[in-house]
């Protein structure tokens, strides 16, 4: 089965990276050179995904501002005879279509899922927190994809987290079955680690079937007193099932600085053209 259509909730206040957040979206920060957002609008059409809703806060209007043509721009490149970043600009226009709603009020992730409701209508839907980026060979969504063609129920990646890490995630009860693949069992909220059911962290990556709409509109405000998609999609669980898939590849949380420097690193030591330049820099660094 395939999946059309995506949501990105994007209308968070990105404390941790603030005073950078008072005004730039935090999606439109840069790995490197590239925004963060563009990972996941990437990953979503190399799965086929056709079509991205971006949640955003009055004021981000950049986020999808992005993802249009600019034709200025194209037209100076044209006259330059830069083709290669002419069909690099014209790329990022033309990967999916995009729109955007708006969250008027921080109510939290569920709340934001909830706002592209009638955008999406009564069918799946992948949704993608763009702080989770992921380097490797297919997209993540593509293989939850996958999963959920198989099962016909929601899907959610996972990633395996250290101890220190569980009371800040989203963790779940796994039943495994056949390689990256459980049945979930439960799910909880920024468990104690005490409480924890295992190691295995959502990761933001989710297809979700249109019920889960539903559940979020009964929700009340659950841990921290925001309104949880976790919460909404283990009420679906209960009559539809879920699963959970581990994803692989090289994962990075560009939600706070440290995690986008280090995948800043990493994207500029993939690069001929600053990799030898990084290492050098980076061994005198060290050993001064
Ligand atoms: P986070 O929990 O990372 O919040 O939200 P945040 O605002 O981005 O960052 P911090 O914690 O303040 O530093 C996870 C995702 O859900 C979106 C965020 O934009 C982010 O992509 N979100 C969160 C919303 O769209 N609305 C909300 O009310 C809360």
């Amino acid at each position: 089965m395939s999946i059309r259509n995506a949501i990105i909730p994007a209308a968070g206040f990105g404390t941790r990276f603030l005073p950078a957040t008072r005004t730039i979206p935090k999606v439109m920060l840069p790995v490197l050179n590239q925004p963060a957002i563009q990972f996941s609008v990437r990953e979503a059409a190399q799965a086929g995904i056709e079509r991205i809703v971006f949640v955003i806060s009055r004021g981000q209007e950049a986020t999808n501002d992005y993802f249009q043509p600019v034709p200025a721009l194209e037209r100076a490149l044209e006259a330059r005879g830069d083709e290669r970043l002419l069909n690099e600009m014209r790329e990022i226009s033309s990967m999916v279509k995009t729109g955007f709603v708006y969250q008027n009020e921080q109510l939290g992730l569920g709340h934001a899922v909830l706002m592209a409701k009638d955008e999406i209508g009564d069918e799946p839907f992948a949704v993608f927190l763009p702080d989770d980026i992921f380097y490797g060979d297919s997209p993540a969504i593509a293989d939850l994809i996958g999963v959920f063609s198989k099962y016909g129920s929601s899907v959610i990646a996972v990633k395996q987290v250290p101890d220190e890490s569980v009371p800040s995630l989203g963790i779940i009860d796994p039943e495994p079955l056949d390689g990256s693949v459980s049945r979930i069992n439960g799910m909880v909220e920024k468990p104690r680690l005490e409480d924890a059911p295992s190691n295995l962290a959502i990761v933001g990556r989710y297809v979700l079937t249109p019920e889960v709409f539903a559940a979020l509109e009964q929700a009340r405000p659950g841990a921290i007193g925001e309104i949880q998609l976790t919460d909404a999609i283990e009420a679906v669980r209960a009559e539809q099932g879920a699963y959970a898939y581990e994803v692989t590849g090289t994962h990075f949380d560009v939600g706070t600085p440290l995690g986008m420097l280090k995948a800043s690193v990493y994207a500029a030591l993939k690069r001929e053209d600053m990799s030898v330049e990084l290492k050098e820099w980076l061994k005198s660094t060290l050993d001064a």
